[in-house]
């Protein structure tokens, strides 16, 4: 067997298309299993930037399969624009599957996700406003549509009548906004079906075939373990499972068939949206790190919180995906920082933590307690060899896996493919 699963192991971001694109150059089969259009990957192939939303990874490599999987909530507008891109750009398309359990989301969760925000008001998420939360929602709720009712023409007009005329209550009598129209949208979204149809296979089977096979089976992870809705920043969380758990979850895939779990992190931690960061930065270095290591959504743009490499949060990914490998990226970034930090612990009055805590009121009254380490000025970006790294880098990368507890199997020197080092 060779499969393997890529996760984020910190708030997203992490960079987690650029190593799914390099190791999809020998895989097979490559795989979504959570979130949806809210997550954005960068892949830069041959000096070209592409911005995944929903479509696997895997789709620059022709001869990949790539599976939008069971637990990945579809919008199939932004879909279809994607595919649309790719084939605008000469990319074929017609290696993706789509999974027929996979849940549909309907222009109510969009409205829904925005009329919540507002509602929340200061206490707002900082959700992406995709209508992921809301869709997750209705499939728990066990009233979502899904890909197989979608291009079932009967069953769709059905469900849909039936969750608008809930929904329309919702959006006007609890949030005062505007009522949807059910034809409209049975109308726009049955013109979808038409067109995404073509992809729909049951990719359970696909993949327990594939695994058996013996083929290279890549599983590409969504936003990060602190955004999973059990272990995450709770209520500051996306509403799906990014961590590795949550890959068996959302393809259909017992655990004994994963092979390794590559857990991506950044030299430094970002995050975007509301919700506790312990070593964010609001200082120079902050603007410094967010300008140099251009930290800036790629699905909304918004300026990327950042601050120091936290050993704690990364430890937690480490342990709650159980982590075989560490795939560190934009060591780059740090350089010409004299002195760089590293946080190893929190401390709260005279208590030193070093288990992430569950409960925010708790980690609101931890301060981070770092560690220094010496910076470098070195142009790193060209090297290709581990051991032709600065030593300061290299002392770098050898304290986050100790810290981590875990191996740091590939450096991100870049934003580029062959901007990465094996080790
Ligand atoms: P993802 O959501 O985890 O796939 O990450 P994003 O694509 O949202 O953000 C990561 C950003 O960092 C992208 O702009 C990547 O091109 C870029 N990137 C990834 N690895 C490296 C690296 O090692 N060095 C630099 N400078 N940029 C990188
Ligand atoms: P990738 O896959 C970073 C964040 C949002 C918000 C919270 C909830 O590119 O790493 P949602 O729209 O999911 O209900 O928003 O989760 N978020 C991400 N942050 N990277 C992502 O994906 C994210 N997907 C969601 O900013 O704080
Ligand atoms: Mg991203």
């Amino acid at each position: 067997m060779s499969t393997k699963i890529v996760i984020g192991a910190q708030w997203g971001d992490e960079g987690k298309g650029k190593i799914i694109d390099i190791l999809a150059q020998e895989s097979e089969v490559v795989v979504r299993s959570s979130g949806g259009n809210n997550a954005g990957h960068t892949v830069e192939a041959d000096g070209v930037e592409y911005k995944l939303h929903l479509v696997p990874s895997g789709i620059l490599n022709p001869q990949t399969l790539c599976i939008i999987g069971t637990g990945v909530v579809v919008d199939p507008k932004a879909l279809l624009e994607e595919l649309e891109m790719f084939e605008s750009r000469g990319i074929n398309t017609d290696n993706l599957k789509i999974d027929y359990r996979a849940h549909i989301i309907m222009p109510y969760h969009t409205v829904l996700d925005g009329l919540m925000e507002a509602a929340r008001g200061k206490g707002d998420i900082g959700t992406t406003k995709k209508g992921i939360g809301p869709c997750y929602m209705d499939k728990t709720e066990r009233i979502g549509i899904r890909f197989c009712d979608l291009i079932d023409e009967e069953e769709f007009i059905s469900r849909t009548k039936a969750n608008v005329e809930i929904k329309n209550k919702i959006i006007t009598k609890i949030y005062g906004g505007e009522p949807l129209c059910a034809d409209e949208i049975i109308k726009e979204y049955l013109g979808y079906a038409q067109r995404l149809k073509k992809y729909a296979a049951d990719t359970t089977v696909l993949l327990y075939n594939a695994i058996k096979e013996g083929k290279k089976v890549l599983f590409e992870g969504a936003q990060g373990t602190l955004l999973d809705i059990d272990l995450g920043t709770y209520p500051f969380v996306t509403s799906s499972h990014p961590i590795t758990g949550g890959v068996c979850v959302g393809t259909g895939i017992g655990p004994t068939m994963i092979d390794e779990c590559i857990g991506v992190m950044k030299a430094y931690t970002t995050r975007v949206g509301k919700g506790p960061f312990p070593t964010e930065l609001f200082d120079e270095v902050g603007d410094r790190i967010r300008e140099v290591g251009h930290e800036y959504g790629a699905t909304t743009g918004r300026p990327r919180r950042c601050g120091w490499f936290d050993a704690v949060i990364s430890k937690f990914g480490v342990r709650t995906s159980g982590l075989t490998t560490i795939a560190l990226n934009k060591l780059d970034t740090l350089a010409g920082i004299p002195v760089l930090k590293i946080c190893v612990a929190y401390k709260k009055g005279d208590e030193i933590i070093t288990e992430f805590p569950a409960s925010l009121k708790e980690l609101a009254k931890c301060e981070p307690v770092y560690e220094e380490l010496p910076g470098w000025n070195e142009d790193i970006s060209g090297i290709r060899k581990y051991e032709e790294l600065p030593l300061n880098v290299r002392k770098y990368v050898e304290r986050v896996e100790q810290l981590c507890g875990a191996k740091v199997g590939m450096i991100g020197v870049g934003p580029g493919r062959h901007q990465n080092i094996l080790r």
